[in-house]
C-alpha cells in the first residue's frame, strides 16, 4: 500500500472500501473511499482517519512516506466513525499525547465516542495552526453535516479539506476529477441528495461565507471519493445550484410498490398520463430501485406521486420505509399526489397523502383508490389522474 502524492509534501493516505454496498441505508454500488491526508512539514500532520477496520491500510500508506511515530498533529474534521473510527488505534500506535485538533463540538462528540483516549484540542472558527512552512486554517461548518463538522485549509498550497462536503461514495482507479470527468457527477448528486439535502440552507450560508472570504482554492479534498483539482470551482458552483432546491419543471416520478400488480398497473397509467402532457415521467418500483436511488431522482423532480397497496389496514412496508427516509430529508418545492389499489379497507392512499402533506408538499389531487384490479375505466381514470397532475405542474 503506497501513499499517493497529491501536492508537494501532501499525500493521500486514505483507504478504499471496494466492497461496501450499504452505507447506513445508502446503496453504495461502487464502494467508497475514506480519505485521509498526510502533510509533511516541520510538524507532520494527519488530516482525518478511516473506518476502524481500515486502520492498517492507512498506516501502511503513511509508513510508505514516513515513520507514523513522527506524526505531530492529527486534525479531526468530523466525528462520524468512517473518519474517526481509527483514531484511538492510530493515537495508541504513534503516541498517546499526540494532539487531536477539532472543532468545539468535535471535542464534545469525540469525547462521547472515545472517552479520554484522545488528547483533544478545540479550535475556533478561523483559527490558524502553523505547521512550519505551511499554515492550516480551520472553518466551522456546523451541520454540514454533523454539529462537529469543520473544514481545514492550507493557505500556502490553497488546498481545502472539506470533510463530507463535495464527497461521493465512489471507489475506482481514478483519484482526481480530470481522470473520471462528468461520470463522477451522478455520484456527487446522489451523495448530496441522500446526505446533505436537508442541510441545503446551511450549505448555502457556508458557500456564501467562503465566497466572501475569497479563499483561492486549487484543490478540494473531500473525505469520500475523488479529489477536485481540475476545476474545483465547478463542484462549488454545482452545490450552489443544488442548494437552491429548484426542481426540473417537467420531471415527475411515480414511486410505488405493488402486491398483485394492480398498483403497478395504476402507476404505469399515471406515468403515461404525465408523459402525454409532455412530462419527463417514469415509474420507480420500491423493490426494484433502492430508496437512495429513488431519493436521488426525487431530489430534482417537480412532482412525486406515491402509490401503495393497502396491507393489513396500513401502508406497504417498502412505501413506509421510503416515506420515512424522504421525510427526514425535508423535501421542498414539490407537488405530490397519492394512489393505490386495495381489497376491502383501502387506507393506504390516504395515509400516503397525509405523510406527503406532513412533509410540506403541495397535494394537487385527492388520493386515487382502485379496488382489486383496475378495469379499462379504472385505467383511464389513472391516465387522467396523471394528466391532471401534469397540468398542475404546468
Ligand atoms: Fe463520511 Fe459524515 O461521515
Amino acid at each position: 500500500m503506497k501513499a499517493l502524492q497529491i501536492a508537494e509534501g501532501v499525500y493521500d493516505v486514505g483507504a478504499t472500501d471496494w466492497n461496501v454496498r450499504d452505507f447506513h441505508g445508502y446503496s453504495t454500488d461502487n464502494g467508497s473511499t475514506y480519505n485521509a491526508f498526510l502533510i509533511i512539514d516541520e510538524k507532520i500532520t494527519l488530516i482525518d482517519t478511516v473506518k476502524e477496520e481500515f486502520t492498517e491500510q492507512m498506516m501502511a500508506k503513511i509508513a510508505s512516506v514516513i515513520d507514523p511515530k513522527k506524526i505531530d498533529y492529527i486534525i479531526s474534521n468530523h466525528t462520524e466513525m468512517d473518519h474517526s473510527g481509527a483514531l484511538p488505534r492510530v493515537v495508541h500506535r504513534i503516541g498517546k499525547d499526540t494532539p487531536v485538533y477539532c472543532s468545539k463540538m468535535g471535542l464534545k462528540n469525540l469525547s462521547s465516542h472515545f472517552g479520554d483516549k484522545l488528547n483533544l484540542r478545540a479550535v475556533a472558527d478561523g483559527e490558524e495552526l502553523s505547521l512550519g512552512k505551511r499554515t492550516l486554517q480551520f472553518f466551522e461548518t456546523r451541520m454540514i453535516h454533523w454539529p462537529d463538522s469543520m473544514f481545514s485549509y492550507i493557505k500556502e498550497d490553497k488546498i481545502l479539506f472539506s470533510s463530507d462536503a463535495f464527497g461521493q461514495h465512489y471507489a475506482g482507479p481514478e483519484r482526481f476529477d480530470d481522470q473520471i470527468g462528468e461520470a463522477i457527477m451522478p455520484h456527487a448528486k446522489k451523495y448530496f441528495a441522500n446526505i446533505l439535502w436537508l442541510f441545503a440552507p446551511q450549505i448555502k450560508g457556508l458557500l456564501t461565507k467562503l465566497t466572501g472570504l475569497n479563499l483561492p482554492i486549487e484543490l478540494i479534498c473531500p473525505d469520500h471519493g475523488i479529489l477536485w483539482r481540475d476545476n474545483p470551482a465547478k463542484i462549488v458552483e454545482t452545490y450552489t445550484e443544488w442548494c437552491e432546491l429548484q426542481p426540473q419543471s417537467n420531471k415527475a416520478l411515480v414511486i410505488y410498490d405493488t402486491m398483485w400488480h394492480s398498483t403497478e398497473a395504476m402507476a404505469e397509467e399515471i406515468v403515461a398520463g404525465l408523459a402525454a402532457e409532455g412530462m419527463d415521467a417514469k415509474p420507480m418500483h420500491l423493490r426494484s430501485c433502492h430508496r437512495s436511488d429513488v431519493v436521488t431522482e426525487a431530489f430534482d423532480a417537480k412532482a412525486i406521486v406515491v402509490g401503495s397497496p393497502t396491507l393489513n389496514n396500513g401502508l406497504f412496508p417498502t412505501v413506509a420505509d421510503f416515506l420515512t427516509y424522504l421525510k427526514g430529508l425535508k423535501p421542498k418545492n414539490k407537488l405530490a399526489a397519492s394512489f393505490g389499489s386495495y381489497g376491502w379497507s383501502g387506507e393506504a392512499p390516504k395515509l400516503v397523502g397525509e405523510e406527503l402533506k406532513t412533509m410540506g408538499l403541495e397535494m394537487v389531487e385527492d388520493p386515487l383508490r382502485q379496488q382489486y384490479v383496475p378495469d379499462q375505466e379504472g385505467l383511464e381514470g389513472c391516465f387522467e389522474f396523471g394528466r391532471r397532475i401534469a397540468q398542475a405542474i404546468k
